[in-house]
């Protein structure tokens, strides 16, 4: 088929690689010249993992351009462009709006049946009663004549998007019509790797369906943080043990049942802000939302305080892992970060930080509060107290050699139990999740 893709960001840069890759034609489509330079020049728009080597190994079945119109050229138009948060925590769909309107415009002037795709992550009711009048209004066409209409999100994490994306747990189709639906199935189908189930159902089931996942997935992270800050007070306790037989229970899972420290990035943060907005909007209430939402926004000062406690006087930080999650050097709600900026809101005289990506992202962030540092190694040999805040791999294996002449041990609170034991000679390590000495009642 031939794809338009509209918004070349973390999400559309690799859709657009992998349609391509299984034989689309695809026309990736960015008000930003520069996102559409580079892939027009070979060059992935966006840092994500395998996608250079797919915009390379496709260059020939993708071309750009910042003419949203040309949409209308291709067969489908998948829509993933931004749609920020409000004040009130509400998706807002200006981007969404903006594009839509320019790709009906588009089509106003050609023939041929077309399906605009919107994958954004947007309030549920959007298709119906914004985003469908906008795309009939500009293209005077009808939807459910040779004009469909389908919501159809993605559920991939930064860092393993390419993966996600060709071996989906589910392809979710929202759809105004079956044409419409039966079209962009057939495109997912050729995509795919491992024959997923696709549940097709209405537009606003399925805007509903994306942000119900997102909340239940968030609510079982805050469900094993509380867990964990309960062991931490709890003598003998360890919250490993107890997720690892609670995501034993089929009616539970083990997936992101892991009691560490907050969850961030640009999405999960505000989905459940959303939801409760939605809840309110119709009338409701959502306090399991809200509550995920304040267990979240506990964490960073629950961590802060776990650091402060292990503090002396004059005493330095070092924040090993500034982006969001391992395998991205995405750092918007970084629970690492958050933790540097609370420090130094205390008054902690130092804090060096150093990510295996993301130094500079995090500086630009943080400005002169923190010292960056070129490696997990200067961390350590500048610090007192080091906490690794993302569970990259290489924080498993800190060079101890580092600070082997040092009088005093390093405290390492490792939030994500990611050291062996045999480093305890190395260092004091704090293991979240398991009894603090500071938190238990004598
Ligand atoms: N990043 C994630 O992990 C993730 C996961 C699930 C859903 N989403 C949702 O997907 C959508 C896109 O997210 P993203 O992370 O890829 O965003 P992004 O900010 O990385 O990229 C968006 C791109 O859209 C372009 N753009 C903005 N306005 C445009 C317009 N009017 N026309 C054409 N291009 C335009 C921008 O220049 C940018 O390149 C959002 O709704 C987001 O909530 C993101």
């Amino acid at each position: 088929m031939r794809v338009a893709v509209v918004g070349l960001g973390k999400l559309g840069a690799p859709l657009a690689a992998v349609l391509a890759s299984k034989g689309n034609d695809v026309l990736g489509i960015d008000v930003n010249p520069e996102a559409v330079r580079r892939l027009q020049e070979g060059v992935a728009p966006v840092q994500e993992p395998g996608l250079q080597e797919l915009v390379t190994a496709n260059a020939k079945r993708l071309s750009g351009t910042t003419q949203l119109e040309a949409a209308a050229e291709c067969d489908v138009t998948i829509l993933l462009v931004p749609t920020p948060s409000d004040e009130r925590g509400a998706f807002t769909n200006a981007f969404l709006l903006d594009a839509i309107e320019r790709v009906g415009r588009g089509l106003a002037d050609r023939d041929g049946y077309h399906v605009v795709v919107v994958a954004s992550t947007v309030m549920p009711g959007s298709s119906e009663s914004e985003l469908r009048p906008a795309i009939e209004q500009a293209s005077g066409r009808q939807v459910g004549d040779s004009l469909g209409l389908c919501y159809s999100p993605e559920f991939i994490a930064l860092g393993n998007v390419i993966r996600d994306m060709l071996e989906p747990d589910m392809v979710l189709i929202g759809e105004s019509d079956a044409r419409a639906g039966d079209t962009l199935e057939a495109l997912y189908a050729g995509v795919c790797e491992n024959d997923p189930p696709f549940r097709r159902m209405s537009l606003v089931d399925a805007e509903l369906t994306k942000i119900a996942v997102n909340t239940y997935v968030t609510m079982k992270i805050s469900y094993a943080n509380t867990l964990a800050d309960l062991c931490e007070r709890l003598p003998g306790a360890d919250v490993e043990s107890v997720t690892g037989a609670l995501g034993l229970d089929t009616r539970i899972g083990g997936k992101y049942l892991r009691g560490a420290i907050a969850y961030g990035g640009p999405c999960f943060p505000r989905d459940n802000k959303a939801f409760a907005v939605l809840a309110r909007d119709l009338g409701t209430e959502a306090p399991l939302a809200e509550a995920t939402d304040a267990i979240n926004e506990a964490q960073s000062h629950r961590l802060a305080r776990v650091v402060l406690a292990q503090l002396g006087a004059n005493d330095s930080v070092g924040v090993l892992g500034l982006s969001y999650k391992p395998d991205t050097g995405v750092v918007e709600e970084s629970p690492g970060i958050a933790l540097a900026a609370l420090l130094a809101e205390s008054g902690v005289r130092e804090i060096n930080v150093y990510d295996p990506v993301a130094t500079d992202a995090a500086t630009l962030v943080l400005g002169d509060v923190a010292h960056p540092c070129a490696s997990a190694g200067e961390v350590l040999e500048r610090s007192d107290v080091v906490v690794i805040a993302t569970p990259w791999r290489e924080f498993a294996h800190l060079p101890v050699e580092r600070v082997a002449d040092r009088d005093r041990k390093p405290v390492v609170i490792d939030c994500w139990r990611l050291l062996a034991d045999d480093l305890d000679e190395a260092f004091t390590v704090v293991r979240l999740g398991t009894p603090l000495e500071t938190h238990v009642a004598r």
